[in-house]
């Protein structure tokens, strides 16, 4: 099923998500909802906070990135209870949005090389290290389960110019092809 978006403003998105475990309750539909969820919406990548579920998993799919860089083509993946351990490298600018925060794209710097150890859907144990793009867009699925949005993340002037928008989004003035949950209103399960 497709769950609805949490939009900037809610505090689930403020939350430190709890890990869970092996037997979490209905964990392989939650994998599935998180995916369907995200095609759905058109992100390549969904964190459960953003669904309304406050635990620690994000899924990534970078494949309708794939044009501007094919080694995301086949970068599908799970992520359970993840904890990057490195990151190294030059801190590089990119642009990012969010589904959480709709039609907002702001310059971000990050550093460009990360080691993460993780779960996947089967349970499995990995260590593995990224750089590029996917060290990119792990590391914002990541800031999600530790209540962090790319936008605390823009420089400090452009920070002070996104309060206007980001105030507007809060109360839902923007255009979304996907439903949302605005602050304020309850998440429903
Ligand atoms: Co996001």
């Amino acid at each position: 099923m497709t769950y609805p978006i949490v939009i900037y403003g809610h505090p689930i998105l403020r939350k430190i998500a709890a890990e869970i475990d092996q037997d979490y309750p209905g964990l392989k539909q939650l994998v599935e909802d998180l995916f369907e969820t995200m095609y759905n919406s058109e992100g390549l990548g969904l964190a459960a906070p953003q669904i309304g579920k406050s635990i620690r998993i994000f899924v990534i799919d970078g494949k309708p990135a794939a044009e501007d860089e094919p080694s995301l083509a086949d970068f599908k993946k799970v992520f359970i209870n993840p904890e990057i351990s490195e990151k190294c490298g030059d801190f590089q600018p990119m642009n990012e949005g969010c589904l959480s925060i709709p039609n907002l794209r702001e310059e971000v710097m990050r550093e460009s090389h990360i080691r993460i150890k993780y779960y996947d859907e089967n349970w499995e144990y990995h260590d593995e290290v990224y750089d590029g793009y996917k060290a990119r867009i792990i590391q914002h699925e990541f800031d999600h389960l530790n209540g962090i949005l790319f936008t605390d993340k823009v420089n400090p002037l452009r920070k002070r110019l996104l309060k206007g928008k980001l105030t507007a989004i809060s109360k839902g003035n923007f255009e979304a092809v996907y439903k949302t949950i605005l602050p304020g209103q309850k998440i429903k399960g």
